[in-house]
């Protein structure tokens, strides 16, 4: 996961953005201290300070490129947010910042758990990882059975505005729900054996599984559906067939199929793959 999981999302976001492809590195040590920030439930104040500075650093990094990039606008994402201009309102450069921070932390950790999470699905069920290999138009439905089986984002929250009956309960206008993706998308009265992985599975459309008319619940649903859905797609198709490519044989380096953790998001904490590189 170190060495691939979490740098490749984050790598094409900054490609995008059209910054130095040097920072790469740079950008990593910032998504990961961001990541930490957000889950540091504990409070420990050294993890605390660490993503504090994180935001000056990024802070002092982006301001002046944004405003370079205003005066020259270039083909990238971040000259496309710099230019836009919706009812005569332009985004301001703390407002440019603060999304390329959204989009690092909404894009990185969510699609890097994807990709653990498909080779930690795939990989336990051998058989499916060989039909994969074999036939790569296959991905796409891997890739929606792993959003169903181990969604990457477990809890959403919302607030109905107005009394919502569910299972014979009332939920009230204004109270905060904690939506559970995993246990919706396990739901056994929407999937046959829920439990189970299984990327051949009828009642899942890998159709519609990257856009607002999904079946399962992993990118949430309605006004805040994921805007990065088709492009976390791309991103696991190329890694996808990439690692396939460069490595003929894998098999989890300790035999065992390592555990998920994490509560708000959820994937396996380390990945040890044994791989054999092609001759
Ligand atoms: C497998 C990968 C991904 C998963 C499982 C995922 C999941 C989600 C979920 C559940 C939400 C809704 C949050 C809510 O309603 O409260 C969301 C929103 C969002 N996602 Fe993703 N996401 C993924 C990839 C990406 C990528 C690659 C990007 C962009 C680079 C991205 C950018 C965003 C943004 C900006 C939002 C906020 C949209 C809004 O509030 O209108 N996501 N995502």
């Amino acid at each position: 996961m170190g060495q691939y999981a979490t740098r490749f999302p984050i790598n094409v976001i900054v490609d995008m953005l059209g910054l130095d492809r040097a920072d790469h590195g740079r950008f990593h040590v910032w998504y990961t201290s961001m990541i930490d920030f957000l889950g540091n439930l504990s409070q420990d104040p050294e993890i605390a300070a660490a993503g504090l500075r994180t935001r000056d650093e990024l802070a002092a990094y982006m301001i002046p490129i944004i405003q370079d990039r205003r005066a020259h606008p270039g083909d990238d994402l971040l000259s496309v947010l710099c230019t836009a201009e919706i009812d005569g309102t332009r985004m301001s450069d703390e407002d440019i910042k603060a999304f390329v921070s959204l989009l690092l932390a909404a894009g990185g950790e969510t699609t890097d758990k994807a990709i653990a999470g498909l080779f930690r699905n795939l990989l336990a069920h051998p058989e499916q990882l060989a039909a994969v290999r074999e036939d790569r138009t296959l991905i796409p439905a891997a890739f929606a059975e792993t959003l169903r089986f181990t969604p990457p984002v477990h809890m959403i929250f919302r607030q109905p505005c107005e009394d919502v009956e569910v299972s014979g309960g009332t939920i009230p206008a204004g109270a905060t729900v904690t939506c559970l993706i995993g246990a919706a998308n396990r739901d056994e009265s929407r999937y046959a054996d829920p439990d189970t992985f299984n990327i051949f599975r009828a009642d899942l459309t890998t159709g519609s599984a990257f856009s607002a008319a999904a079946d399962h619940l992993a990118f949430a649903l309605g006004r805040h559906f994921c805007v990065g859905a088709l492009l976390a797609k791309t991103e696991v198709e190329v890694g996808v067939n990439d690692l396939l490519d460069a490595f003929p044989t894998m098999a989890f380096a300790g035999g065992e199929v390592p555990a998920e953790s994490g509560v708000f998001t959820r994937g396996p904490g380390s990945l040890r793959v044994r791989l054999t590189r092609r001759a």
